[in-house]
């Protein structure tokens, strides 16, 4: 589990509000596993799956059904962006060894189970024992040019977004948030596997962790982004393509997250908790290859 540091430190106390959610989701462990074990039990032909509610960027338009997943974001002390992966727990369902990622976190249970729809369930990197960097890092492809800098591949880090209150790019209003596209445990995986992310930082972000008018949203916020970075799985959840922010002038997406292959829009300045039924992973083999959990 990341350390609860000080990300917001304008908002007194945050640490202590932290520790003291984790303590009370604590007190309803028994409940979340309870409901876990019944989905693993139901699922016959794989592990996980079923209804789960995730926070996300909101979809505004479009024949999308829901948000895009966030992925909470830490920092490690070189100022490297990373995806918190949640502890990896093993337990026994009907005789049987299974893991499960999944954690306490912002006042919500966070689980891998958020990012298994549109085949990512199929992904290496969902699995949650694969021993994966956690480390986001440059996609191939972006439409960003600032981005060409970057070697592919290449951890992202918190300088390469240091003009993030003035950065443009001739779409919608400048300052509003630096974008990158980026892959998440997928090193060295090839891109059929490969899970696709978009990262922001954006003053925005940092004024909704401080003042959400929701308190769940705000707790939730200041524990699952940092210095203004939040992220997201970036496949539509209508048929799975890859959008962006501020990747076209037209339907009202300029400032939002555009996917192109039927208009879906988000707002990543719009968090919302949704529920989705989320499809099982394939059968577990050769886990015990890769045991050392949520990676670095
Ligand atoms: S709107 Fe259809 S795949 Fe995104």
């Amino acid at each position: 589990m990341p350390e609860n540091e000080d990300r917001y430190p304008a908002e007194s106390g945050r640490r202590r509000f932290v520790k003291g959610v984790v303590g009370a989701s604590a007190l309803g462990a028994t409940g979340i596993s309870t409901a876990l074990a019944t989905n693993l039990t139901t699922t016959s032909s794989g592990a996980g799956g079923g209804a789960i509610q995730y926070y996300g960027i909101e979809n505004t338009d479009g024949p999308a059904p829901r948000g895009l997943p966030q992925i909470p974001v830490e920092i490690d002390d070189e100022g490297n962006l990373k995806g918190i992966w949640p502890e990896v727990k093993t337990e026994t369902v009907n005789n049987e060894e299974v893991q499960i990622a999944e954690m306490q976190l912002g006042g919500t249970t966070y689980s891998s189970e958020w990012f298994q729809y549109c085949g990512v369930q199929t992904y290496p990197g969902v699995r949650p024992d694969t021993d994966q960097s956690n480390f986001f890092r440059s996609a191939s492809s972006s439409s960003y040019d600032w981005q060409s800098d970057i070697e592919t591949g290449a951890q992202l880090t918190v300088s390469d977004f240091d003009d993030y209150e003035t950065w443009g790019n001739d779409i919608g209003e400048s300052g509003i948030g630096k974008p990158a596209q980026a892959t998440w445990r997928s090193q060295d995986l090839p891109p059929q596997e490969t899970i696709p992310i978009q990262v922001l930082r954006s003053t925005r972000i940092e004024e909704m962790a401080k003042s959400a008018s929701d308190p769940a949203v705000r707790e939730w916020l200041q524990a699952s982004t940092d210095q203004g970075f939040i992220a997201w799985l970036n496949k539509c959840t209508h048929f799975c393509c890859v959008p962006g922010f501020k990747e076209t002038a037209e339907f009202g997406a300029a400032n939002s997250v555009y996917c192109p292959c039927h208009q879906s829009v988000y707002d990543p300045f719009s968090i919302v908790q949704r529920q989705f039924t989320s499809l099982p992973r394939p059968e577990d083999t050769g886990s015990s290859e890769s045991s050392s959990g949520g990676g670095e």
